[in-house]
């Protein structure tokens, strides 16, 4: 059972999460392999994918979406995890409440022809150098707090459910 941990990113801190979810994985005994989605060509060796992207403009990276629409990856019907990347930590108040239109938003844009686990927002890195001048602005408007949002024990528990799910082999008997 090998698991593809596969991620789009534009400021790496996606490539950060997918490397955690992956050695965690692999401390439960599931064999993981971490890779950025564009050098991804093959798919028939993986037996389970998780897939995650930096969200921008409320859309997946564009290698990440090429990804999920691969017809080989919809054969075969290996499952399939994704998580999005974006800025739940970053906002306050009434803003926050946006967040919770966002998977559907970026679902019905991926439009993929798989059929999907599970699906989960997490916080990533949001700064100052990152956005251009409107978007900077407009950041600032709605209150928002640039830093590092990422909850690592909420990713160890989900990669831990992911890795609970997989089949792995289990540790040999005890020899003396
Ligand atoms: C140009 C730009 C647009 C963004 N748009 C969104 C968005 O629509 N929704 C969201 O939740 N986060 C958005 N973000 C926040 C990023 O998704 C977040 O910073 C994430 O950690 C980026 O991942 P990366 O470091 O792997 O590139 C945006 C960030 C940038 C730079």
């Amino acid at each position: 059972m090998t698991v593809l941990v596969g991620y789009a990113t534009a400021h790496g801190s996606t490539r950060e999460i997918a490397r955690r979810i992956g050695s965690r994985m692999r401390t439960a005994g599931v064999e993981a392999e971490v890779l950025p989605l564009d050098a991804v060509h093959d798919v028939s060796g993986y037996d389970a994918f998780v897939v995650g992207s930096a969200v921008h403009g409320q859309k997946w990276l564009a290698p990440a979406r090429d990804f999920v629409r691969r017809p080989d990856l919809a054969a075969g019907s290996r499952p399939v995890w994704l998580f999005s990347v974006g800025m739940p930590g970053a906002l306050r108040g009434p803003w926050k409440r946006l967040m919770d239109k966002e998977l559907p938003v970026i679902e019905s844009d991926l439009a993929a022809p798989i059929t999907v686990r599970a699906h989960r927002l997490f916080s990533g890195v949001i700064r100052p150098g990152h956005l251009n001048r409107t978007g900077r602005l407009r950041f600032r408007l709605m209150g928002c707090r640039y830093g590092d949002h990422r909850d690592w024990p909420e990713i160890d528990t989900w990669a831990d459910q992911i890795a609970a799910f997989l089949p792995h082999p289990s540790p040999g008997p005890l020899r003396d």
